[in-house]
């Protein structure tokens, strides 16, 4: 049997990391997965073990090339998504990890988003990067390394230690070079998203040694060819997940916009050529960079839990046994009786960005069951992004035409048909619901010239489902009204 050309992706994401194969015209050939090991050794404290994550590339590779039936030869080009922000620091001459991977939800750099309010820098923070100063950022975890880590900052001012976000491990690893792309750097409070290039204020109020840092590249390029486990195979391109979600999604005219609904949920809006900036808490972000093209950038409102919510209630809770039981459960009830989930498990994201919040269930009777429980477990999801749209829409001239969904949760058709009637928008599923790696091979075949545009990545776009809004306009307005005054409740909780 002769293999077909192919392009590969690894998305290397909070919960797992995977390697798919896609043939010439953009069809799934095969796919590996392999979980990580979630560590909170406090509260507060989330982690990963990068060397655990990078033998798991090294495994979940392999194993999809096994199953299509093809070696390392068959590849042209690899590309990268990984799960943003997350990050941690090596030693340059062992290439070992000189922390554990602080991920994106890590709140222990609390102290130093303080410290840097405290000092009167939101504004400017929030001006030259385009995203305010949150430990969801990797900036603050950088600087918490390096105040607790003994003699880390020495070595790093004598060159000995680099820093990276996954995608910049991962290089490291596969091509042996230090480089970001330009999405994750747009990630970290330390990218000018004006400039696209690491900026001497922020380096100084977050006290950031240069020298620690990658260097910053476009989207689509090479960065190097691999030496280890796709030997030979060029590595041609990276972006943050959610940025490949936007670029799998085709999202590539001003206005298409894509939700991801997985531990969180990422709304992007593509916003064209200029950054957009927002006053009601979007993030300014890079969407992709093609070399020799402007960058685009998008508008971003991030939710840090939704599926995650769901986990807890299967974990912690036993509210259900396994996540998709969820809808079961929640459709087992005909709405929420009253009942309201508000998941700020982390704080508040956007569009409120309250570190102080913590999550409340509100409206509790006796007549509130399990499937009430469920139910407000999925409208929490809905009306976040509820929120986030209502913000999107006072910044972008058109409203949203549709909104293109992608994730795990997008299997759960209560859940869809509850976003399309809270959001009173068409929401649109495409065929492969995997649309990080899609974007990732995307920006890879390109950039190697498998496909040769947008134009011909578009028209690769197929609807697989969509959902109607059908509720009326009183009942989404008072629903509306209670879940802001539910959240109200749980903001500022630490405060007291
Ligand atoms: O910003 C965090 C996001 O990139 C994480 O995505 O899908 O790996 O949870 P995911």
């Amino acid at each position: 049997m002769t293999v077909p050309r192919l392009v590969a992706a690894i998305d290397q994401g909070t919960g797992s990391t995977r390697c798919l194969l896609f043939d010439e015209s953009a069809q799934l050939v095969s796919m590996a997965q392999r979980q990580h090991a979630q560590h909170h050794p406090r509260p507060g404290w989330s982690e990963h073990d990068a060397t655990e994550i990078w033998a798991n590339v090294r495994r979940v590779v392999p194993e999809a090339l096994a199953d299509a039936g093809a070696t390392p030869a068959d590849v042209v080009a690899l590309g990268i998504a990984n799960q943003r922000e997350s990050c941690l620091v090596w030693d340059r001459a062992t290439g070992q990890p000189l922390s554990p991977v602080i991920t994106w939800e890590d709140t222990r750099a609390s102290v130093v988003v303080d410290r840097i309010v405290a000092d009167g820098h939101h504004d400017d923070v929030l001006r030259a990067t385009g995203i305010p100063p949150s430990t969801y950022f990797a900036a603050s975890r950088l600087r918490w390394l390096l105040d607790t880590v003994p003699d880390l900052e020495e070595r790093c001012l004598r060159g000995e230690v680099a820093f990276g976000t996954m995608e910049s491990w991962l290089i490291w690893n596969l091509a042996g070079v230090h480089v970001t792309d330009v999405t994750n750097a747009s990630r970290t409070n330390l990218m000018n998203i004006e400039d696209l290039d690491w900026d001497p204020h922020m380096l100084a109020v977050f006290g950031i040694p240069e020298r620690v840092l990658p260097e910053i590249r476009t989207t689509a390029e090479t960065y190097g060819k691999c030496s280890d486990v796709l030997p030979g195979v060029p590595i041609t391109a990276a972006m943050g997940d959610q940025q490949a979600a936007l670029f799998g999604q085709t999202c590539f005219e001003v206005g298409q916009s894509k939700c991801t609904f997985g531990t969180g949920a990422f709304l992007l809006v593509n916003t064209g050529v200029v950054p957009q900036r927002s006053q009601a808490g979007l993030l300014s972000t890079v969407a992709y960079v093609l070399p020799g093209e402007k960058p685009v950038f998008a508008l971003e409102g991030s939710v840090a839990v939704t599926g995650s919510l769901v986990q807890w209630c299967r974990d912690s809770l036993g509210l259900v046994a396994t996540a998709p039981g969820i809808e079961t459960l929640a459709a087992s009830v005909d709405d929420n009786g009253g009942c309201y989930v508000v998941p700020a498990f982390s704080g508040l994201y956007a569009p409120r960005w309250d570190p102080a919040a913590r999550g409340v269930i509100v409206g509790l009777t006796s007549f509130v069951n399990r499937g009430h429980l469920a139910r407000g477990v999925l409208e929490a999801a809905a009306w976040q992004t509820a929120d986030v749209v209502a913000a999107i829409q006072g910044v972008v001239d058109q409203p949203l035409p549709s909104l293109r969904v992608d994730g795990g949760m997008t299997t759960n058709h209560l859940l869809m048909q509850t976003v399309a009637d809270v959001l009173d928008l068409r929401i649109e599923r495409p065929l492969y619901s995997e649309t990080v790696s899609v974007g990732a091979a995307y920006a890879a075949g390109l950039s190697a010239g498998v496909w040769p545009d947008l134009d011909t990545l578009s028209r690769l776009w197929r609807r697989a489902c969509s959902w109607e809004p059908a509720m009326d306009h009183e009942t989404r307005e008072r629903e509306r009204a209670r879940w802001a005054s539910a959240v109200e409740r749980a903001q500022g909780w630490m405060d007291i």
